[in-house]
């Protein structure tokens, strides 16, 4: 049996750990924060403790004898968690650090892109002052405009003109607060379409794609509200999306696949890990929004629950290099939705009692995975930010929201979520917003 050790503490890590577990693995969990759902998959083989401090987890590895670690968040990924464990002969699944800048930085990835002439990447310019800044804008078009500080800002960073900034004052306000807090960023150009997350396998040169997910980021239905981690997403049981063709899914595979070559040109190493693509389908092709160096949340619990391949054996075949092309999912649709406390993302109703009825939700076939909420006295509480993902399953997308959203009744709280997330209404609407782009 493998010892496997799952590092982060949210939905995606208690998704993950879910999985190995599934395929038989010796589950341990290292997390700053308690996870319930990690803490009774492993059995109480936990440690609650800084994800960052290094010295900690390789401890943890060697006491524990853990054949392998698979880390879930960016934050260890970009300040080289991968690098420290290896040292010490431990295996992970991750990239190391000098990979982790396609997350870590922005730049880096839209010079890389650049350089290596990716069809994916779009214009940008990278600035650390406000020179200049005012003429891109003038050559450009003021409402062609996007912010994008470089570093890793939770989600919270990015401002695109249209939706967050509104004059030319409000771009030049923010490019200022960033230069002042010593943030370089980059402008680039405003894309249109619809967006789809592609989410990858990678050994150090194979790209193995995973069934497409959409992800909904605004709070509130109708994609109105401020933007949060993520409200809840969806796939569908062909692995594409109605308005994405399996000719765009080559396209950005092959793309990845460059990416991942120019990496290892550019810095020597090799990637491996999870590769997680954001692309936009628009007028001139598909077009990378961003990569993530993991896998995404809630995206994972869309992914890896429809897993037929032996996970265990994906994390080896990423780890040695030798990851088999043939890897297989269920054909199924699946629908996540996201419970967060009444008030979030800007006012949160914080420690707030949830009750799980965990039975009717085993009648109803919905799973359940815990975010941020902890668990004290066999109660489960709220904190500040998502708290349980809801995920449902079945021949069809109708079907799997039907299952999400009865599942979602089985949770009771001060807690809201996006009805429509899943819904043929919505999807409706994608698809039309898709051919008005494509018929323009
Ligand atoms: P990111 O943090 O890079 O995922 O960006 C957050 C969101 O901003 C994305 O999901 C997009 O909806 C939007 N966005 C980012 N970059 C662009 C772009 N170049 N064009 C249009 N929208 C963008
Ligand atoms: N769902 C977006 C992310 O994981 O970054």
């Amino acid at each position: 049996m493998v010892n496997a050790l799952v590092i982060g503490h949210g939905a995606r890590e208690h998704v993950i750990g879910e999985t190995l577990s599934r395929f038989g693995a010796k589950l341990h969990a290292f997390m700053s924060f308690k996870n319930a759902g990690l803490e009774d998959l492993s059995q109480g083989r936990i440690k609650i403790h800084s994800e960052t401090d290094f010295k900690e987890i390789i401890d943890y590895c060697k006491e524990n004898n853990i054949d392998f670690v698979v880390i879930g968040p960016e934050a260890p990924l970009v300040v080289g968690i991968v690098d420290a464990i290896e040292k010490n002969g431990i295996p992970c699944v991750g990239p190391k650090i000098e990979a982790a800048q396609l997350e870590g930085s922005k730049i880096f990835t839209r010079g890389l892109l650049q350089k290596y002439k990716i069809n994916s990447n779009i214009l940008s310019k990278k600035f650390n002052s406000l020179e200049g800044v005012k003429e891109y804008i003038k050559e450009r078009g003021i409402d062609n405009i996007v912010v994008k500080p470089d570093g890793l800002t939770g989600g919270k960073g990015v401002k695109v003109y249209g939706d967050h900034l509104f004059s030319l004052e409000d771009i030049l306000n923010y490019c200022s607060d960033l230069v002042k807090g010593r943030n370089s960023f980059l402008l680039e150009e405003k894309c249109d379409g619809e967006e789809f997350t592609l989410q990858t396998f990678v050994d150090g040169k194979n790209v193995v794609g995973t069934p497409l997910v959409q992800d909904h980021k605004r709070a509130y239905e109708n994609d109105e509200g401020p933007n949060t981690g993520g409200m809840g997403s969806y796939s569908m049981e062909d692995h594409l999306m109605p308005f994405i063709s399996k000719n765009d899914v080559d396209d950005a595979i092959n793309d990845m696949k460059k990416v991942v070559a120019a990496v290892k040109a550019e810095t020597g190493v090799e990637y491996k890990g999870f590769l997680y693509g954001q692309y936009m389908k628009t007028a001139k092709g598909i077009k990378l929004i961003e990569f993530n160096v993991r896998l995404g949340d809630p995206e994972a619990m869309n992914v890896l629950p429809l897993l037929k391949t032996n996970f265990i054996d994906i994390c080896l075949g990423i780890i040695n290099g030798n990851l088999s092309s043939n890897i297989s999912f269920e054909k199924k649709a699946t629908v996540c939705k996201y419970l967060a406390p009444e008030g979030y993302p800007i006012t949160p109703k914080k420690d707030a009692p949830i009750i799980v009825n965990r039975n009717k939700l085993e009648e109803i076939g919905a799973k359940y995975y815990y975010a941020s909420v902890y668990r004290e006295n066999e109660r489960i509480f709220t904190t500040s930010s998502r708290a349980m993902g809801i995920l449902g399953i079945a021949n069809d997308l109708k079907q799997a929201e039907e299952i999400a959203e009865k599942g979602v009744n089985c949770i009771e709280g001060d807690l809201f979520h996006r009805k429509d997330v899943g819904t043929m209404k919505l999807l409706q609407k994608r698809i039309d917003h898709m051919n008005s782009i494509l018929n323009k």
